[in-house]
């Protein structure tokens, strides 16, 4: 009966096993929480079973009682290891496990007895741990452009299964490529609770980009929970790659100017001394980036450079040409020339650059640079001349004043439109100013102004004989004198009165304008009542008229203006 028992016990069990091979489940646990292991009866109702019992696997082919329930009982712990006070069965069969642990990763079986059948449920457990904490460690001080350096270590604490953690930099992975990136993972397993510590080390070639990137390290771990760590930045360190020298000084830069070297190169932390080279001079500059060259003259010009005191080959350098402008006019001041005299200019520019030169006389452009092989009146006045290099620009001036002996260059007539006077002209060259004079006294009707060494002077006679009139002109050089010769306007009267010319000139003149022309009407009357008692007596002659239609009058002109030509030659 025993064994009849037995055998079929063992029948049972090896009928249960086969399902226990066919139906194994896997229920996954958290560590230190409550597992709940099913206890997957089926279709079997509640009341169909007598009773329910929890046994675990303890290895080499041991089991261990956990607890037990027949029907209409309480459950009865039959645990007296480890598992007494942890375990509990809920009221569908299933096995309570509080607190779980990494040792409780075993087979769990329950075993259920339902009228005539006995059924094992095998059930494996697995105890999921996610890491504690996962922080960056070992941190780097700051990160050299360039050179591969540890960066730090993430360290994800206690999980299991074990944490695999990524690098990322500004959220984006960082994959081990064996020159700019290396990442060294490694884990060690606590004795105690059997939780896993992984340690991730990169070690990081840093480039400019990477100022300001954030740098973490995360675990997407087995219970579904991701971790990021707090962001670290780093300084990023680079010796100086570029460097330039800056010339800083006015436009354009003169004699006398300051000018100021700065020497501007990058690195982090960028360099803090310079040298500077002057033309063969060296200058070390502490704690400044600059160095100022005072009052510089033209010999300033030439290349000057700033190296770094560490590092003599990364140098910088720039040109510095001084402008200069000299220019010395010859003559200067005032100049005083006798008209004929020569006067020689010489302009001797001194410059840095291309010279333009440009004149003026009395503020009016000439085209060309005067010359004065010859000196004339009209040549007198204000001569400049201005020289620009560039922006800078210098003047000269010179005055010239040119002096001589007064000459007549015409004396001509001209008869009034109302034909009661004759205007008298006479234009003289000379400096000083010469004064002008004339042989009888006639209206002064004005007097040009004095300009280019020329003066114009008119009057206006009533010549009432044939006359010869003369203008004189004169300075303390010298004086000129012509004469012209100006018929009368009253020939007929004179004609009658012809045995009287032996009257002096001037008596024969009436004076002014005004007085001139009231004595015209009454001397125009008196003609025209001689005029009406000669007709009278048949003895008028056909009347010239002194507006030059006449041939014999026309003649006489040509011949007068003839001859003041050849005066003035
Ligand atoms: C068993 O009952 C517990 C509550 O006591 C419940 O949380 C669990 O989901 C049930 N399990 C099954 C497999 O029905
Ligand atoms: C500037 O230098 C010139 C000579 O190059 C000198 O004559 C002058 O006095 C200097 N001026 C100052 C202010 O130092
Ligand atoms: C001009 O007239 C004034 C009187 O009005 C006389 O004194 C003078 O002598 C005259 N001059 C000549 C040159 O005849
Ligand atoms: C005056 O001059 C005119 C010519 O201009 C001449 O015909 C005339 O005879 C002259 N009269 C006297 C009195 O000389
Ligand atoms: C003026 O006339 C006279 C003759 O009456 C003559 O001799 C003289 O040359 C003339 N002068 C001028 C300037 O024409």
């Amino acid at each position: 009966m025993h064994l009849l028992s037995a055998s079929c016990v063992c029948a049972l069990l090896i009928a249960a096993l086969l399902r226990q091979v066919s139906g194994l489940e896997t229920v996954t646990g958290l560590y230190g929480e409550t597992l709940e292991i099913p206890c997957n009866v089926g279709a079997l109702k509640a009341e169909d079973i007598l009773m329910t019992k929890w046994k675990y696997d303890k290895g080499e082919g041991l089991s261990g009682d956990l607890l037990v329930k027949q029907k209409n009982q309480t459950v009865s712990i039959s645990a007296s290891d480890e598992y007494k006070d942890r375990v509990s069965m809920a009221a569908n069969s299933s096995l309570l496990l509080s607190a779980a642990k990494l040792s409780d990763q075993r087979t769990f079986t329950c075993m259920v007895v339902a009228s005539a059948d006995i059924t094992e449920y095998p059930v494996n457990v697995v105890i999921h741990k996610k890491p504690t904490n996962l922080e960056i460690s070992d941190k780097a001080e700051e990160l050299e452009i360039g050179k591969l350096t540890k960066l730090g270590t993430c360290v994800a604490e206690a999980a299991n299964p074990a944490a695999n953690i990524t690098w990322l930099k500004n959220n984006k992975p960082l994959v081990a490529d064996g020159k700019g990136i290396s990442i060294q993972a490694s884990v060690q397993v606590d004795p105690v609770t059997g939780l896993s510590t992984t340690s991730s080390v990169l070690e990081y070639s840093a480039g400019k980009e990477d100022t300001d990137a954030q740098f973490t390290c995360s675990t997407q771990h087995a219970t579904g929970a991701e971790l990021i760590s707090t962001p670290v930045i780093f300084t990023i360190t680079y010796s100086t790659e570029n460097m330039v020298l800056q010339v800083i000084a006015q436009e354009p830069l003169v004699e006398g100017d300051n000018v100021t070297l700065k020497c501007v190169a990058d690195g982090n932390p960028a360099p803090t001394s310079f040298n500077f080279h002057l033309k063969g001079e060296l200058v070390k500059v502490e704690n400044a980036d600059t160095y100022t060259i005072t009052n510089v003259s033209r010999d300033t010009t030439g290349e000057y450079k700033c190296s770094l005191i560490d590092n003599a080959t990364m140098q910088a350098s720039k040109d510095i040409t001084v402008k200069y402008l000299d220019i010395n006019l010859s003559p200067s001041g005032k100049i005083v020339k006798k008209a004929g005299e020569t006067l020689d200019l010489t302009l001797q520019i001194d410059a840095s650059g291309d010279s333009k030169v440009s004149w003026t006389k009395d503020n009016v452009k000439l085209d060309k640079e005067p010359k004065f092989s010859k000196v004339t009146y009209s040549d007198s006045g204000r001569y400049e001349c201005g020289v620009t290099v560039g922006l800078l620009s210098r003047k000269a001036s010179f005055e010239l004043f040119v002096e001589g002996a007064p000459v007549i260059r015409q004396l001509t007539k001209q008869r009034g439109e109302d034909g009661t006077h004759k205007v008298l002209i006479c234009e003289a060259e000379g400096s000083p100013k010469p004064a002008v004079s004339w042989s009888i006294n006639g209206t002064s009707l004005d007097e040009s102004p004095f300009v280019n060494g020329k003066i114009t002077h008119k009057i206006t006679v009533v010549p009432t004989a044939n006359l010869t009139v003369s203008c004189t002109v004169s300075n303390e050089f010298g004086a000129d004198t012509r004469a012209i010769n100006v018929s009368s306007l009253f020939e007929d009267v004179r004609v009658d009165k012809s045995d009287q010319s032996d009257d002096n000139d001037q008596t024969k003149m009436v004076v002014g304008v005004v007085v001139g022309l009231l004595v015209a009407t009454v001397v125009i009357g008196l003609a025209y009542w001689v005029y009406m008692k000669k007709s009278k007596q048949g003895s008028w002659k056909t009347g010239e008229k002194e507006n030059g239609s006449s041939e014999e009058e026309k003649k006489l002109e040509e011949k007068v203006e003839e001859n003041s030509q050849k005066a003035e030659v």
